[in-house]
């Protein structure tokens, strides 16, 4: 399939969103035209930062119908699958090198009712992937360190979307291809051509002045 016919998903990443008023965030996001919401869960051991966790995302799932896709950025990410997707977690992504057992996690979290997927740092290589192409519904490739938001894009990160997608397409043809980290209006075209169909972008939508704006171009649509 080529990149035009690719239904293209916008993902908000709320670690740039306004924390005391939250609720009111993702509302924006949801009337803005946004179709999923990125929750990013660090545990200041896996990334050299803290955010969020269980409370938050049972909380958000009371004010929002778009999907949550969580990010696990923490060390002990099998001890707390079942917890987060009974908070309300509709996609789970996990890194390869906090999971010992990859095919088991994958598996673990598809049983308990949530899209399966891996996020890959700007490090790890394809072959994190090669066994568990059929576990697999998302890619969550980084295209910054994992930890902050408002990181500037990893240029060579163009050729490594190109190169998941190819796999993608051979090993996991319904598998969804996210990218994250330092995507923003003027690199948004060089990620969806590359291959992404799920573009997650914390700044680049809560610092604009217009939401519904942001996003779209972030689409590739014209407003
Ligand atoms: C980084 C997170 C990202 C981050 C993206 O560890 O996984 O989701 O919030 O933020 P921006 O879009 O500002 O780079
Ligand atoms: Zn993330």
């Amino acid at each position: 399939m080529s990149a035009s016919q690719r239904t293209v998903r916008i993902a908000p990443s709320i670690l740039a969103a306004d924390f005391a008023r939250l609720a009111d965030e993702v509302a924006a996001i949801e009337a803005a035209g946004a179709d999923v919401v990125h929750v990013d869960v660090m545990d200041g051991h896996f990334v050299p930062n803290l955010s969020i966790g269980l409370p938050v995302i049972r909380a958000l799932k009371r004010v929002t119908r778009l999907p949550l896709d969580v990010h696990l950025m923490i060390t002990n990410a099998d001890d707390f699958l079942a917890r987060y997707a009974e908070a309300g977690a509709d996609w789970l992504s996990v890194h390869p090198e906090a999971c010992l057992h990859l095919d088991r996690t994958l598996a673990t979290i598809r049983e308990l009712g949530c899209r399966a997927g891996v996020a890959l740092n700007p490090h790890t290589g394809l072959d994190a992937l090669t066994w568990v192409g059929d576990r697999l519904d998302h890619v969550l490739l980084m295209s910054v360190n994992p930890g902050f938001g408002g990181q500037r894009f990893i240029p060579r990160s163009v050729d490594k979307i190109r190169a998941v997608r190819e796999w993608l397409d051979r090993e996991a043809p319904d598998a969804t291809l996210g990218v994250d980290g330092g995507v923003n209006t003027s690199n948004a075209e060089l990620v969806r051509r590359a291959g992404a169909d799920v573009l997650v972008a914390g700044s680049a939508v809560f610092r604009a002045d217009d939401y519904r704006v942001a996003i779209a171009a972030l689409r590739g649509d014209s407003v």
